[in-house]
């Protein structure tokens, strides 16, 4: 599969019925990965809040892991060491521990593993490696997804505008800012991730309120303040967007405000994460990079081994 078909994918991915068999009572969910694979748990603990969910991206589970814990591993190749080591620890304090991957180690060390298609990059499985999660703690209507389906297909057919928008940063050597807003923060995030994977160049990420108390500043009056482009995701919230159009107002700063065609939960995600797809896309084209290409990462883990 090229990688446009890797991004035409997603949609596919969302159809998925993959889930876990849970038949033991928990109080905590803990969901270890990192990069593409570790965006997954930080998308869901922002959404799932009936009980206490963390998301962790580093070496080293919490303090409060034991055997009234899931602990959920979620890494694509299945090799990634920081996730490995935590399953480990996890497994050491009782934990129960469950694994999302397409194979690699986590799958041999983990019996009760999700295994999903292999072959693509970790980034463009989202679909396959966050579906599971919905689907086993808070399944999505049928009517929901296939509706998602026909926006990201329809983006998948046309997305003209987006390229433009990517000329537009390439043509300015912008640096791209992101500013989410609950429950799509960590859309923000992998929106900056994106940007470094595919197109090979920076990208920051804040979030509204947050951003209010910091950001602001630098938004009236940093240096080289033209090298920046700004996207605000619209919100639920109207106190969130009137602090859009505040943060406008005062700083005289633009803002792009990215606008869902749709209003529940899910087909929002999916349209905001499936945007950045095509931006970060169309923007590794234009600086003619291969948006594949994620080599140094590679070199790196190999040194690390
Ligand atoms: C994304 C990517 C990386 C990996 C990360 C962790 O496409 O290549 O961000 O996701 O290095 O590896 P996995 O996902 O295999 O655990």
């Amino acid at each position: 599969m090229n990688f446009l078909d890797e991004i035409k994918n997603l949609k596919e991915q969302i159809k998925s019925k993959d889930k876990f068999d849970i038949n033991f009572n928990f109080d905590n969910i803990v969901i270890s990965g990192m990069g593409g694979s570790g965006i997954v748990g930080n998308i869901f603990q922002e959404y799932y809040t009936s009980i206490p969910v963390i998301s962790i991206g580093d070496y080293g589970i919490p303090g409060f892991v034991n055997e009234k814990t899931l602990f959920i591993a979620v890494s694509y190749s299945g090799n990634t060491e920081e996730t490995l080591s935590n399953v480990e620890d996890a497994k050491k304090k009782g934990a129960h521990v469950r694994a999302i991957t397409s194979g690699g180690k986590l799958a041999t060390i983990v019996e009760k593993s999700i295994i999903i298609p292999s072959g693509i990059q970790p980034r463009s499985a989202l679909g396959y490696m966050l579906m599971p999660l919905f689907n086993t703690f808070a399944p999505i209507d049928d009517a929901i997804v296939s509706q998602t389906y026909g926006i990201l297909d329809d983006m998948d057919k046309n997305h003209s505008d987006i390229k433009s928008e990517a000329f537009k940063i390439y043509e300015n050597s912008s640096i791209p800012i992101i500013y989410g807003s609950k429950p799509f923060k960590s859309v923000a995030y992998r929106w900056k991730t994106q940007f470094n994977e595919n197109a090979k160049t920076f990208a920051f990420y804040s979030y509204f309120p947050e951003l209010n108390h910091n950001d602001t500043m630098p938004l009236k009056s940093a240096y080289r303040r033209d090298e920046y482009l700004f996207y605000a995701f619209e919100s639920d919230n109207a106190r969130i967007n009137q602090r859009i159009g505040i943060t406008e107002e005062i700083t005289g700063e633009q803002f792009t405000v990215v606008k869902s065609p749709s209003q529940d939960y899910f087909s929002k995600l999916f349209y905001l994460i499936h945007y950045a797809d095509y931006l970060t896309y169309e923007l590794a084209l234009v600086r003619n990079v291969d948006p594949t290409d994620v080599s140094t990462i590679e070199e790196l883990k190999k040194k690390l081994a």
